[in-house]
């Protein structure tokens, strides 16, 4: 039998909602899949560099996740992937593959898993969903991980933006970009960075896009401490301010950038940053609200 599988890119964050926030972009990771005498995978993309081999493949690994979590056997299978996704630019490369893999495994074993199943199975593999949630099930998406293990979403279809993203030459592995952040914060800067936080939620839910871009530029969590990590980071904000943006964050752990802008506006911010930034791949995208199909 044979399966195509396709999940989308996710930006996560969007400024002060850290671990929590995520949004699916209109870039695809597509695998197609056949069952095989044995376990291959093969790249066809240039945002595939070499194979890995197949043991340590990321796909391979949420396969292999999904079936130990239901004591199943993975029959061997060739997957052929193609990529839309930059790997380590902060599009959430991984969480596609995973959320991919789990996939795999979901109709190669027939374990007709929820969405909700695979979202804890990805969260275990990625420590947070924020990007797994988003590649899930599309839209703008809200999530916690509680303490218990639970996990709690809320997602949102209908966000009239236009996103455009720039992203540079170079890659910023999330475990470095992690580093970089306070292990703690005292309770006077937690409760600040999570009133940003509530304030900028709310308003992206309520369609007060100019205070939500208000909100996602002030966030406490992460961008003050990332914002050195990546060259042209007040610029780029300024530049897109000018050019119409509401808004200007990391996405996810960078080193890319996305603007948030009203829709039909984005070209216009397209057009000026890549002039202004020649060396990094401006591109206007758009909110995917399906998630993997
Ligand atoms: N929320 C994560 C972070 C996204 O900012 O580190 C990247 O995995």
């Amino acid at each position: 039998s044979r399966m195509t599988i396709a999940v989308p890119a996710s930006t996560a964050n969007i400024g002060p909602g850290f671990d929590s926030a995520g949004m699916a972009v209109n870039r695809y990771l597509t695998l197609h899949v056949e069952e095989s005498t044995q376990w291959e995978i093969e790249h066809r993309s240039v945002h595939l560099p070499s194979v890995p081999p197949v043991t340590d493949h990321l796909v391979y690994q949420a396969a292999l996740h999904t079936a130990n979590a239901y004591n199943k056997t993975l029959t061997p299978c060739k997957i052929t992937m193609e990529s839309e996704i930059p790997l380590a630019r902060g599009l959430g490369s991984s969480a596609s593959a995973i959320i991919a893999g789990i996939e795999v495994a979901n109709q190669l074993c027939s374990l007709s898993l929820t969405k909700a199943d695979k979202l804890k199975l990805a969260t275990e593999m990625e420590g947070h969903p924020d990007n797994v949630a988003a590649a899930l099930y599309g839209g703008f998406i809200v999530s916690v991980l509680l303490p218990n293990g639970e996990i709690e979403i809320l997602q949102k279809t209908d966000v009239p933006l236009d996103l455009v993203v720039y992203i540079p030459t170079f890659e910023l592995k999330t475990e470095d970009a992690r580093k970089v952040l306070p292990e703690q914060f005292s309770r006077n800067e937690a409760a600040a960075a999570s009133a940003v936080s509530n304030v900028m939620i709310a308003a992206l839910s309520a369609g007060d896009f100019t205070l939500a871009g208000k909100m996602m530029e002030a966030d406490l969590f992460h961008e003050p401490y990332r914002a050195t990590l990546i060259p042209n980071y007040e610029q780029i904000r300024q530049e897109a301010k000018l050019a119409g943006a509401y808004g200007t964050v990391i996405s996810g752990a960078g080193p890319t950038m996305i603007s948030f802008a009203p829709k039909g506006e984005g070209h216009k911010i397209e057009s000026k940053l890549k002039t202004t930034f020649p060396s990094y791949e401006v591109q206007l995208l758009s909110m995917d609200d399906v998630g993997i199909h």
